[in-house]
């Protein structure tokens, strides 16, 4: 532990979202959770975290998109810092500031996202060094994106999406968010993922050669074409407007489009930062679309930003 001199009077992490470039689902397991196969891949959207020492634990949201995020012990970087909190075996409550750009329930991990920034956070507040090994074990079990969103960049995930494993991928890609104003309910877009499915039966989910080959390449038109998502249907199917969404920005010259994890944010990939631009003018322009947004990825993940020099 570091001693009183040097403890910071408050950390600040930034940490990104993600979108799945590839999204394969199998057939829901004995604990409920559905076997994936899937490619993160982190852009540049973020929140900023801060925690700062406090009496008690609590909570605060500000941000564009800060409605509907729980300020309580729910939220879930509230349970990431007293997770690692008990881990440590330390007592000394921090108050959590959440900034948020990352759509909240969009299909961007953005509750997720914070949750790792909380981890990485108190590592640094309190001192812990934790390992990286330990840090992703406490993320995977406070959700199947957080160890992801601790490290970032383009990345295989399997298991229920906790087990990452290095891609090699190639490229910077220029997207564009089509964001709803209204959330869907993760559990809610696997179970009508399974419902449409009915009796059929369901591959064991692998990752797919095209996606591999494309992001080897760095070739953002067979990305484009190689982009899958098999919760694209429920998502839709749950949320019809999505299909317009994706017709527009298709129409309007996108080299793909994904209903980005459960959605209903949808993305757009396109060929470089001038198309990036004028198909965010376009679908704006459309109505089709309630609010848009520009990234590039990938990104690193959650990372300290580091406190101002005194004067
Ligand atoms: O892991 P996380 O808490 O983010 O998951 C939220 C919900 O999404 C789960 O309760 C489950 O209903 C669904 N889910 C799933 N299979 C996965 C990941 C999530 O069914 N691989």
């Amino acid at each position: 532990m570091t001693s009183a001199a040097t403890t910071p009077s408050s950390v600040t992490v930034r940490v990104p979202a993600k979108v799945n470039l590839e999204l394969l689902v199998g057939a829901p397991r004995p604990d409920g959770y559905h076997p994936l196969s899937t490619v993160f891949h982190a852009v540049g959207l973020f929140d900023e975290l801060t925690v700062t020492p406090a009496p008690e634990w609590g909570v605060g949201v500000t941000g564009q998109q800060s409605l509907g995020v729980p300020s309580d012990g729910t939220n879930l970087a509230t349970r990431a810092a007293r997770a690692l909190a008990g881990h440590a075996g330390v007592d000394e409550p921090v108050h959590i500031s959440i900034h948020k750009e990352i759509p909240v329930a969009g299909g961007m991990a953005g509750g997720s996202a914070d949750a790792a920034a909380a981890l990485v956070a108190c590592d640094a507040l309190w001192g812990l060094a934790t390992t990286r090994h330990e840090l992703e074990l406490l993320a995977a079990e406070l959700g199947s994106d957080v160890p992801f969103l601790l490290s970032g960049g383009t990345a295989m995930g399997s298991g229920r999406g906790e087990v990452l494993a290095p891609v090699l991928a190639r490229g910077t890609y220029h997207w564009v968010f089509a964001v709803s104003e209204d959330g869907l309910s993760t559990p809610a877009v696997y179970a009508e993922c399974d419902r449409l499915r009915g009796d059929r039966s369901v591959p064991e989910p692998e990752p797919s050669a095209e996606m591999m080959t494309a992001l080897r390449a760095g070739d953002a038109h067979a990305l484009g074409e190689a982009l899958h998502n098999d919760l694209q249907a429920a998502a839709i199917s749950l949320m019809p407007a999505l299909g317009d969404v994706l017709d527009a920005g298709l129409e309007f010259g996108a080299l793909g489009g994904i209903v980005s994890g459960s959605g209903p944010t949808v993305a757009f990939l396109c060929e470089d930062h001038e198309a990036a631009l004028d198909l965010a003018v376009s679908l704006t322009a459309s109505g089709a679309v309630q609010d848009v947004r520009r990234a590039t990825g990938p990104v690193h993940g959650a990372q300290l930003v580091p406190a101002p020099r005194p004067l």
